[in-house]
């Protein structure tokens, strides 16, 4: 057996056993094998997820591995792995071509933790390597400079001002423009003046995810957002109350009616756990995330603990995915960044097969 060569046929078939447990399709179909090299059967080559912050990345990679090296007289099998992060519809559409994916924060109300989750997920996502702006659209309570820990003010440049950048986030926040107590005044067209500038005169550069921290319920600034960019999609935040979903529930029929798809649910302040003997007390009761992902048929994204260390992270300008890696919130919150990126793939590969013929898996 040993002197037959294998050829490159030989090997694509054998990766198709590999399965992308999101996407539902083989590797293969999903155009993930790239540069595949076969020389004395010796096999190298690279998988291409649709993200760097893909939850099962070493999992699809030993598959892969041991696909091929299940083949007769394999002598040695090099995977690499890299990531393209696919893009939300033709960027042609988009008015900032650059940019991927749009994902707009949302909630019913305020103090739920909104700018909190929005920080962390967005520094959780650079850290795989993904590049990643946070636009603080919360016009009356701009907090992610104080959560990041931002003391500069934007530089003009570019299409007219350049983002701050903080813990590797491209940053612009309403905090840098408007104080508070203005904006409680501001009228529908300031606002939306105001986004469109966000959008449309500031240098993003190429962004894989651009998040979106919204003011909470519903008004002109999300309105001017659905209405003047395609966006991948929204994420609703959460308290684990009960009646959490009759509160999240107006934020949510918002995006349906604005026709932005829902992307997943996030259940924040959800437990407390003891770190002595590691029990949960449900403080602000449970089940809310679970009723709305039942109600509204989509995914719950993370269930974030309840820790002062959350609290004191973003106070002192660090989130805590950085301030305390590896800590249970810290943990949560970039699980739920992997679980975010996967919802964005699956739906961008689903919108790029609809016009696929057909394909055999
Ligand atoms: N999981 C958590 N554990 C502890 N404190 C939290 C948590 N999430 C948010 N907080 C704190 O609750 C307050 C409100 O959070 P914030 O993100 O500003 O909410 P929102 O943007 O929805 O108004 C902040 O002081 C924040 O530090
Ligand atoms: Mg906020």
């Amino acid at each position: 057996m040993n002197d037959s060569q294998i050829n490159q046929e030989q090997i694509l078939d054998a990766l198709r056993v590999v399965i992308d447990p999101d996407l539902h399709r083989d590797i293969v179909a999903l155009g993930f094998v790239k540069e595949l090299k076969v020389r004395n059967n010796r096999v190298s080559f690279h998988l291409e997820l649709t993200t760097p912050a893909c939850p099962v990345k070493d999992e699809l990679r030993e598959q892969a591995e041991d696909a091929v090296r299940k083949l007769p007289g394999i002598e040695a099998v090099e995977v690499t792995l890299s990531a393209q992060v696919r893009s939300h519809g033709p960027t042609g559409q988009n008015i900032i071509p650059g940019i991927k994916n749009v994902i707009p924060v949302g909630s019913g109300k305020g103090g739920v933790g909104k700018s909190t989750v929005s920080a962390n997920l967005a520094v959780a996502l650079a850290e795989t390597g993904a590049s990643v702006g946070l636009m603080d659209a919360d016009v009356y309570g701009p907090s992610i400079p104080t959560i990041l820990g931002i003391n500069d003010q934007p530089r003009s440049g570019g299409k007219g001002m350049l983002p701050v950048e903080a813990h590797g986030v491209k940053v612009i926040s309403a905090g840098f423009f408007v104080k508070p107590d203005q904006a409680v005044v501001w009228r529908g067209p300031m606002l939306a003046k105001m986004i469109e500038q966000f959008l449309g005169q500031v240098e993003w550069g190429e962004l894989d995810y651009l998040v979106v921290d919204l003011p909470p319920g519903t008004g002109d600034v999300q309105l001017t957002l659905c209405q003047r960019i395609p966006l991948t999609g929204a994420l609703i935040v959460t308290t684990p109350q009960p009646v959490a979903v009759n509160i999240a529930e107006k934020a949510i029929i918002m995006f349906n009616q604005l026709k932005c798809p829902l992307l997943g649910v996030v259940e924040n302040m959800s437990y407390w756990e003891s770190r002595t003997t590691g029990e949960r007390e449900f403080i602000f009761g449970s089940g809310g995330a679970d009723r709305i992902a039942e109600k509204w048929e989509v995914p719950v994204l993370g269930k974030i603990p309840l820790a002062t260390t959350v609290r004191e992270s973003s106070d002192s300008g660090t989130p805590i995915v950085l301030d305390e890696a590896g800590s249970p919130a810290a943990v949560a919150f970039v699980d739920t960044a992997k679980s975010l990126a996967a919802q964005i793939s699956i739906r961008n590969i689903r919108a790029e097969s609809e016009g696929l013929v057909s394909i055999n898996f």
